[in-house]
């Protein structure tokens, strides 16, 4: 399966940086092709712009999260179909800093998900562990309830009818992010990572079925191009969101050159 590599920039970026990053990234994807799928999330400020000076190269643009209904008296949130309006090809859903800082449920993220299918955005919902959770042995339990509540009928693809069907071929992402890995430069185990894809990959077969097939199942966590190669080798292992180190080009594209699989 073709690898996903996404840069999620969170609350980072102004004008005139972000526009040395993205023709840095814009460069080096001419220069090289590389086989695996590209997205970059800035935020929602800088998405027209980011999307403007990548359109016609091979990085989509993503947002980093949506309100679940398309407009309404909804102060300081955005909508999916605003982010596809603004460029935007996906979104960044459920990430932990939303679930802890705003206490998104997984319903929420269900409903901020169903939003982004109808507007035609792809969806990278992540799910993950505390370390307390982990400490605790309720990982992957956790995890599992986390991926069978917090995505849409029509995730992996067919099944879903709304306006603006993102049509066939179309297939949800699911981020696997230990909450104790986000930032702080302590990645998972290799052996955790597998074991845990594993557990996400035989949920979405409960909740999915048999087109869950076509989820692919990233992982993030103080991913930094030192032990890229070794994540992005395991197996279940179909890409990687990518915070702190996709605000580095040079970082960014290592991380991408070391993806292993196109
Ligand atoms: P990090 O962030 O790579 O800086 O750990 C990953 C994420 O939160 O998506």
């Amino acid at each position: 399966m073709r690898q996903l590599i996404a840069g999620n920039w969170k609350m980072n970026g102004r004008q005139a940086d972000s526009a040395a990053l993205v023709r840095a990234v814009r460069d080096m994807v001419e220069a090289q092709a590389p086989a695996c799928e590209l997205v970059v999330c800035p935020p929602s400020t800088l998405l027209a712009e980011v999307a403007a000076a990548l359109a016609g190269s091979a990085v989509a643009v993503g947002g980093q999260d949506c309100h679940p209904l398309a407009n309404g008296p909804h102060t300081g949130d955005v909508s999916a179909a605003m982010l596809a309006d603004a460029g935007a090809r996906w979104v960044i859903l459920g990430h932990s800093e939303r679930r802890t800082s705003y206490a998104e449920s997984n319903a929420l993220v269900r409903e901020k998900a169903k939003a982004a299918i109808a507007a035609g955005l792809t969806p990278i919902v992540c799910v993950g562990e505390s370390e307390q959770q982990r400490l605790s042995g309720a990982a992957e339990t956790v995890v599992a309830a986390q991926v069978d509540g917090s995505l849409p009928p029509g995730f992996a693809g067919p099944g879903f009818a709304g306006p603006g069907f993102a049509g066939p071929g179309f297939a949800g992402v699911v981020a696997y992010e230990p909450i104790w890995a986000i930032g702080t430069g302590r990645g998972a185990s290799a052996e955790d990572i597998a074991a845990m894809h594993r557990v996400i990959r035989d949920q979405l077969t409960d909740t999915l079925g048999a087109a869950s097939g076509a989820v692919r199942v990233i992982y993030g966590g103080s991913v930094k191009p030192d032990g890229a190669a070794a994540i992005l080798a395991l197996p279940g292992v179909e890409g990687a969101l990518v915070g702190g180190a996709s605000l580095v080009a040079a970082d960014f594209l290592a991380i991408v050159r070391a993806s292993s699989r196109g």
